[in-house]
């Protein structure tokens, strides 16, 4: 990278953790660029990093990092979080939570509000019982430019685009400008400017949450800071807490202070831990490479029943008939194939890996990362996961596919290249670094 940007990418690591990697180069310029006509310095990078790296104000910062910042969202963004909310995750809280009549929910990095104020929404539509609680719907974010649109509760049809016509109607109200969320729940929303990865940030002081929104947001800081932060989220959640991220940056190896949960409706949450665990937490990164034990509630299934191992054979056969099928090319056949096999055993990686190779094929990419999270759950260190899900983020060109590539070598580092890489379908170990090595080069 230019050193210039390189300098750049360095402050911003400094002020909100961001992470460059190449696929986010062309931000830094364009935000450099930007900057240095800002302050009558066009074309003089040199000039506008000087001032940056001296003693810029908050305003300089809050400009430069506009430029950088992700603030994608909309409405009831993963329909899975949603269903839980409403049909476990809420419910249980109301339980939990009824000798006080108190909640409170915080949404972080809510960009221009969507999530914050759905969870008002569901709130107010589907538990009116919850008329004379407390409740506290604290958002946060570290663009001031975000929490401005988001204060204004105006919406286009691209954040809308979820919201089914009954809600629509009952909860907003069509302006020229758009749709604008109503009064009773933009007054239920308190904003705040808050930086992630400041050593100190107010809203974590003193308080203790009931549910905790992190969506989306991680994926964007440097790796290392991950464990740290989900750890730190993990220690202001009330014991009957939930601690909400996107699927993907659910750290591998958990902090000490939580445990994974699946809903019903599939969703991946974490939880405090039921008692400490006494190893210490390991940073993301690093995976051990001894394989981890699956996850409690993935381990049941294996437990003798009347359906064990020929509903473990079944499965395995038609994985292989799908990878044979996807081979010579049938790929709607081989779709079929792998949907049986993760219908027969949910808890056969496998088939899950094969899901995701024939999604993949087909160019169901979002299907198909949503598979290899399956697998990701199963087995936080099968190779071929990681092989995958790099393969896909870079056809998406999505910067993440770098993080799973580097895990993926430190997981196959100490096998020999000629030993067959697990669940590989017959790929050799050193086919397959070859494999990523020619893709992203
Ligand atoms: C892609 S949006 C996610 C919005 C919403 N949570 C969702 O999932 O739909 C990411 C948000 O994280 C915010 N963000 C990035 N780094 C942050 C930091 N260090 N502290 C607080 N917010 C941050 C960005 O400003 C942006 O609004």
């Amino acid at each position: 990278m230019d050193a210039r940007l390189q300098r750049l990418a360095d402050l911003l690591q400094n002020w909100a953790g961001q992470w460059f990697p190449p696929g986010r180069h062309a931000d830094l310029a364009r935000s450099l660029e930007k900057f240095a006509s800002q302050v009558d310095a066009q074309g003089d990078w040199e000039r506008a990093l000087e001032i940056l790296e001296a003693n810029p104000s908050a305003a300089m910062r809050q400009s430069v990092l506009q430029e950088v910042l992700v603030g994608e969202t909309y409405f009831f963004r993963d329909p899975q979080l949603w269903q839980s909310l409403r049909l476990e995750i809420i419910p249980a809280l109301l339980e939990a939570k009824s000798s006080e009549s108190s909640l409170s929910i915080w949404s972080l990095g809510c960009s221009s509000g969507e999530e914050p104020y759905g969870v008002a929404l569901y709130l107010a539509h589907y538990f009116p019982q919850l008329i004379n609680w407390r409740i506290n719907i604290w958002a946060s974010d570290i663009s001031s430019v975000a929490l401005e649109r988001a204060k204004a509760g105006l919406y286009g049809e691209r954040s809308m685009r979820l919201v089914p016509p009954e809600l629509r109607r009952r909860w907003f109200t069509k302006v020229p400008q758009g749709w604008q969320i109503a009064a009773p729940l933009r007054q239920r929303v308190h904003w705040q400017e808050q930086n992630l990865c400041a050593a100190d940030p107010p809203l974590l002081e003193g308080r203790q949450w009931d549910l905790i929104l992190c969506r989306n947001v991680l994926i964007y800081l440097q790796p290392h800071l991950l464990g740290g932060t989900v750890e730190r989220l993990g220690s202001k959640l009330n014991p009957q807490g939930w601690l909400i991220l996107a699927p993907m940056e659910i750290p591998l190896h958990l902090p000490a202070n939580l445990r994974l949960e699946q809903t019903k409706s599939q969703l991946l949450a974490l939880r405090p831990s039921l008692k400490p665990k006494l190893e210490p937490s390991v940073a993301p990164l690093s995976p051990p490479l001894t394989p981890a034990p699956a996850p409690k509630a993935l381990e049941e299934p294996s437990a003798p029943s009347p359906l064990g191992p020929p509903t473990l054979e079944r499965a395995q056969a038609s994985a292989q008939r799908a990878q044979r099928l996807a081979d010579s090319g049938q790929l709607q056949e081989a779709l079929w194939e792998a949907i049986n096999s993760v219908d027969t055993c949910q808890t056969f990686i496998g088939g899950w890996l094969s899901l995701a190779l024939v999604q993949g094929e087909l160019e169901l990419y979002e299907e198909a990362l949503d598979s290899l999270q399956k697998a990701l759950y199963l087995d936080p260190q099968s190779p071929c996961t990681y092989l995958y899900l790099t393969r896909i983020l870079h056809t998406l060109h999505d910067p993440q596919y770098q993080r799973y590539q580097t895990i993926f070598f430190q997981l196959v580092q100490t096998l020999p290249d000629s030993a067959p890489l697990p669940y590989g379908w017959g790929l050799q170990v050193g086919e397959a670094k070859e494999l990523l090595r020619t893709l992203t080069s």
